[in-house]
């Protein structure tokens, strides 16, 4: 018997993690972005198919990767539910807690599982506006706080999970 405790998942994790909504690749993806670190296989591709409507750039559709754990399958898939049907403007405004709220709450040791799923959907708008060579007024210019913490998340795993890939794959 496992001697762990297992960790305080909402019903909603357990359900998204069980039946993720809207996983594996988006063929006709307007636009793809990553987030986490291959070293330890914390990694969420966000895929975002976008279009035109009134003027406006909507996310018709959105799909996702994940090689992390339960809660960042679950913060994925929720994340696409949420940002379907949205303008990029909208989308801009979610924010990690928002997911997190959303999925009735995380343990705090999983916090970085959001905001490494958020920091994904940050890059796919940021890069979507690269690509077509414009910034929208709203767009800042800076990092903001959400970002920062995914670039923060993703220079942790990093750190500890770098070396240790390092020495296991020297030894094969
Ligand atoms: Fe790293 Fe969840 S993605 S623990």
């Amino acid at each position: 018997m496992s001697s762990r405790i297992p960790l305080p998942y909402s019903p909603k994790i357990i359900e998204l993690f069980k039946h993720p909504k809207n996983l594996g690749p988006l063929e006709d993806a307007t636009i793809v972005a990553k987030a986490g670190s291959p070293a330890c296989g914390d990694m969420i591709h966000l895929y975002l198919k976008i279009e035109k409507k009134n003027g406006e750039d909507i996310i018709v559709k959105a799909t996702f990767e994940s090689y992390g754990c339960a809660a960042n399958i679950a913060a994925a898939s929720i994340l696409t539910e949420l940002v379907k049907g949205l303008s990029l403007k909208d989308a801009w405004k979610i924010s990690w807690k928002d997911v997190a709220d959303k999925l009735g709450g995380l343990p705090p040791i999983k916090y970085h599982c959001s905001i490494l799923a958020v920091g994904a959907l940050k890059r796919a708008i940021r890069g979507y506006y690269k690509k077509i060579g414009i910034r929208p007024e709203w767009l800042p210019d800076e990092l903001t706080v959400d970002e920062k913490q995914a670039l923060e998340e993703e220079e942790m795993i990093e750190k500890i999970y770098g070396p240790m890939m390092k020495s296991l794959s020297e030894k094969k």
